[in-house]
C-alpha cells in the first residue's frame, strides 16, 4: 500500500477537514485552499450554489429553497454526500489551476482522535469518491505537533491542545505516538452558542451565531485583559419583536464563556492527573502548546497556565498548524509511516 505514495506522478495533496474550516495543501505550494466547511444547497434543483466563504456569507440570510450544510459536526462527516462534494468542488478547482493531467492525487488527511472504523470509513471514502486515487489518515493532532514543530520523534513527553470549532483535543505526545488524549465537544462553537444564550437570559435579546462569533473574536477572552472592551450587540428584541442594539464589554463576554472554559480546564486537569510523572515533568519544562481558531481567544493561554500551574504558551499561527504539519508529511515518507494510521478500508485478516 505504501509503495503507491512513491508514485512521482501522482501529485500529493494535503487536508485539514475541519468543522469550522477545510484547510488544503498542495506539494511544492503549500497552502492553497482556505475555506468555511459551508455548503449551499438549491433544494428545488438539488444542486450545489456555493461553497465556502462564498456560502459563509449567506448564513442567516438565505431563503427557503436554499439550504445551508454543514457537512462536519464536532469533527465527524454527518452529511457524507455534501463532503464528498465539497472535497470534488475543491479537488477541481486544484485541478484546474495547477495541473493538466489526469493521475488521482494521493491524499493525506487529518482526523481527530475519537472517531469510530465507520466514521473514519466515511473520511476516506469521501475522499476516494471525490477522485483522491490514495488516502492516508493521521491523527489531526500529530500533525498539529508537528507543524508546531513539537519534538515528536523523542522520548519526552509534549502537551498539545487544539482549540478547533466543534471540537478541543487534549493530548499527550511521546514517540511518535498518542500516550494520553481527551476530546470535548465544549470548543469554538458552543462558545459562540453561550454568547447566544446570555444576550437571551440577560437582555432579552436574540441574536444570530455568526453575530456571536464575531463578538467572541472582537472582545471575548477568559482572563481578565488590560483594558476594557466594549462592542455592539444587533438582534431582535424578544419582548417588542423590535430591532435593538445594546453595548456589551468583555466583564460579560468573560461571565458568558466562563462555564465552557471552565470544562475545557477541567478536562486538561484530569489528562495531567493520569499523565505518568516523568512525562508531567517534560510537559511542566518544555510547558502545554495550544494550536487551533480557539487559541487566539484572548488570555485562553493565562487561564490555562493559572490553573494548571504550567507555562503555556500559543502555537505560531495556531490555525495552520495541522495542515503545515501534514505539509511536512507530503515531503517525509519515514515520518508518515511513523504516524500512519491504519486504514479503515484494509482487509482485516481473521485467524
Ligand atoms: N480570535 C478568536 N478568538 C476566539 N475564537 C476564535 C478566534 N478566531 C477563530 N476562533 C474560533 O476558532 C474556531 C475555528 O478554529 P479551527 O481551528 O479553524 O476549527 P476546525 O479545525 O474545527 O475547523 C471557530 O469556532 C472560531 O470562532
Ligand atoms: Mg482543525
Amino acid at each position: 500500500m505504501f509503495n503507491n505514495f512513491l508514485n512521482k506522478f501522482s501529485k500529493k495533496i494535503g487536508i485539514d477537514l475541519g468543522t469550522a474550516n477545510t484547510v488544503i495543501c498542495l506539494q511544492d505550494k503549500g497552502i492553497i485552499i482556505r475555506e468555511p466547511s459551508i455548503v449551499a444547497v438549491n433544494n428545488r434543483l438539488d444542486q450545489i450554489i456555493a461553497v465556502g466563504e462564498e456560502a459563509r456569507k449567506m448564513v442567516g440570510k438565505t431563503p427557503a429553497y436554499i439550504t445551508l450544510v454543514y457537512p462536519l459536526v464536532n469533527g465527524v462527516i454527518s452529511d457524507f454526500e455534501v463532503t464528498e462534494k465539497m472535497l470534488k468542488y475543491f479537488f477541481d478547482k486544484i485541478f484546474q489551476e495547477n495541473f493538466n493531467f489526469t493521475a488521482r492525487p494521493s491524499v493525506i488527511i487529518g482526523i481527530p482522535l475519537d472517531l469510530t472504523e465507520v466514521e473514519k470509513k466515511a473520511v476516506e471514502d469521501a475522499a476516494l469518491g471525490a477522485g483522491a486515487g490514495k488516502v492516508f489518515l493521521v491523527d489531526e493532532i500529530m500533525a498539529s505537533a508537528i507543524g508546531a514543530r513539537l519534538p515528536v520523534q523523542d522520548a519526552s513527553g509534549s502537551m498539545l491542545i487544539s482549540l478547533g470549532g466543534g471540537k478541543t483535543e487534549i493530548a499527550v505526545i511521546s514517540l511518535h505516538g498518542v500516550v494520553l488524549w481527551k476530546s470535548l465537544k465544549v470548543a469554538g462553537e458552543e462558545l459562540s452558542k453561550n454568547i447566544v444564550q446570555y444576550a437571551r437570559d440577560n437582555f432579552n435579546l436574540l441574536i444570530g451565531e455568526k453575530i456571536a462569533e464575531t463578538i467572541k473574536m472582537k472582545i471575548g477572552s477568559s482572563h481578565e485583559q488590560t483594558e476594557q472592551l466594549t462592542v455592539e450587540m444587533r438582534g431582535r428584541d424578544l419582548i417588542s419583536g423590535l430591532p435593538r442594539e445594546i453595548i456589551i464589554n468583555d466583564y460579560q463576554v468573560r461571565e458568558a464563556l466562563s462555564d465552557s472554559i471552565a470544562s475545557i480546564v477541567d478536562a486538561i486537569k484530569s489528562v495531567l492527573e493520569i499523565t505518568p510523572p516523568e512525562l508531567v515533568a517534560d510537559i511542566y519544562e518544555r510547558g502545554i502548546v495550544l494550536c487551533g481558531g480557539g487559541a487566539q481567544l484572548k488570555g485562553i493561554d493565562q487561564t490555562i497556565a493559572k490553573e494548571t500551574e504550567i507555562p503555556v504558551r500559543i502555537a505560531d499561527d495556531p490555525t495552520t498548524c495541522s495542515i503545515r504539519g501534514i505539509n511536512l508529511l507530503l515531503d517525509d515518507e519515514k515520518l508518515l509511516k511513523e504516524v500512519l494510521l491504519p486504514s479503515a478500508n484494509d482487509e482485516k485478516v481473521v485467524r
